[in-house]
């Protein structure tokens, strides 16, 4: 490690640059060694019992397979905790993690017999362990899933309407309609009661191939999100972006896992070009351990890979502050932290 003070190569900037992550889904930040012992210990089968092998596919389809079984492996309220802890801890150790809001579906844990309170106070105590040892904070964005259809995603707004918990700060959507698409219209019953509610809204649109920048506008439009996950097939439709531009919405981006799952490259990346074209963007894991990456790595290989500058970096590390769902008060002095450590980093740079 280098001194505290001392010079700092561009590789040790981008690892300790401080962090705010928008978009890491709780099921995909289990390592492939806890999945096995897990699995071993609850008595689950999994795809395979070498963690080398498991966390092995060519499509989100086959990603989102794994992410399943390996969600069935959590029983007990203990092992969420386990889970939480272990990921909060690699931010901080690999990424300089200080704040994450992380997705949970909890229709993926209901069928191993858990109850919504269970898996909230589960993920929640490995969540003050992490922030007792580690000062990083994290709160929840209940996930609705695409595979479990509209329906079941009212009776999910409905039940975290039922139970406030302070930890869970809004709605997502993640996953596939059982016919492979992102269809965002078919969730509107779900999405305006979360609207009409007060709760923070988000969904993953334009991420897939085939995809377009309708699925973005019916993101903003219809279901009345500020904030997108991924988003990249945008660039598609230029008077979209520029939209998108002017309203300043918030793009979660996700380098390794886009790079993974749909060919692009880091040279001539999407997130690369939506930067380049005003939108405000983080960068993000998605499901860190399924894509042979970590907080860390986002940035040492995706943002110098990507051609980002200290100046973009700082940037995109601010971006995450501004388009969190903290209170304002929180923000502004996270913001203000944020801005003062960048700034020591900065000066260290060969
Ligand atoms: N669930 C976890 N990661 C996802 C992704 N990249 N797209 C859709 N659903 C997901
Ligand atoms: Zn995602």
């Amino acid at each position: 490690m280098p001194m505290d003070d001392g010079p700092l190569t561009y590789a040790e900037f981008l690892a300790r640059v401080p962090k705010v992550e928008l978009h890491c889904h709780f099921p995909g930040t289990v390592f492939p060694a806890t999945a096995i012992e897990l699995a071993e210990k609850n008595g689950v089968e999994l795809p395979s019992m070498d963690p080398d092998e498991l966390y092995r596919y060519d499509s989100i389809t086959d990603f989102l397979a794994v992410l399943q079984a390996v969600s069935k492996t959590l029983v007990e309220p203990d092992d969420f905790a386990r889970v939480a802890y272990e990921t909060l801890a690699d931010g901080v150790h690999t990424g300089n993690l200080r704040y994450r809001e992380m997705f949970f579906n909890p229709d993926y844990h209901y069928p191993q017999g858990l109850s919504y309170d269970e898996i909230v106070g589960g993920i929640g105590d490995g969540i003050r362990r992490a922030h007792g040892e580690f000062g990083v904070r994290c709160n929840l964005i209940a996930a609705i899933s695409r595979f479990h259809g509209p329906e079941a995603g009212v009776a999910l707004v409905e039940t975290v309407l039922a139970h406030p918990h302070d930890l869970v700060v809004g709605i997502g959507m993640d996953d596939l309609t059982p016919e492979g698409k992102e269809a965002p219209e078919i969730f509107v019953d779900a999405y305006a009661l979360a609207n009409e509610n007060g709760l923070n809204v988000t969904a993953h649109v334009g991420e897939i191939d085939g995809s377009t920048p309708r699925d973005v506008l019916i993101a903003l439009d219809v279901l009345g999100c500020d904030r997108i996950d991924h988003g990249y097939r945008i660039l598609g439709d230029p008077e979209v972006v520029r939209r998108a531009r002017d309203e300043r919405v918030h793009f979660t981006t996700c380098p390794h896992s886009s790079v993974w799952l749909y060919g692009f490259t880091f040279e001539e990346h999407p997130i690369r070009q939506m930067f380049l074209q005003g939108l405000r963007i983080s960068l993000n894991t998605d499901d860190p351990p399924f894509f042979a990456t970590d907080l860390g790595k986002e940035f040492v290989i995706g943002a110098a890979q990507m051609g980002f500058a200290p100046e973009h970096v700082a940037q995109l590390c601010l971006n995450a502050v501004d388009a969190c769902w903290l209170p304002e008060p929180e923000k502004e002095r996270l913001r203000e932290d944020f801005c003062r450590e960048i700034d020591a980093l900065t000066a260290r740079l060969t």
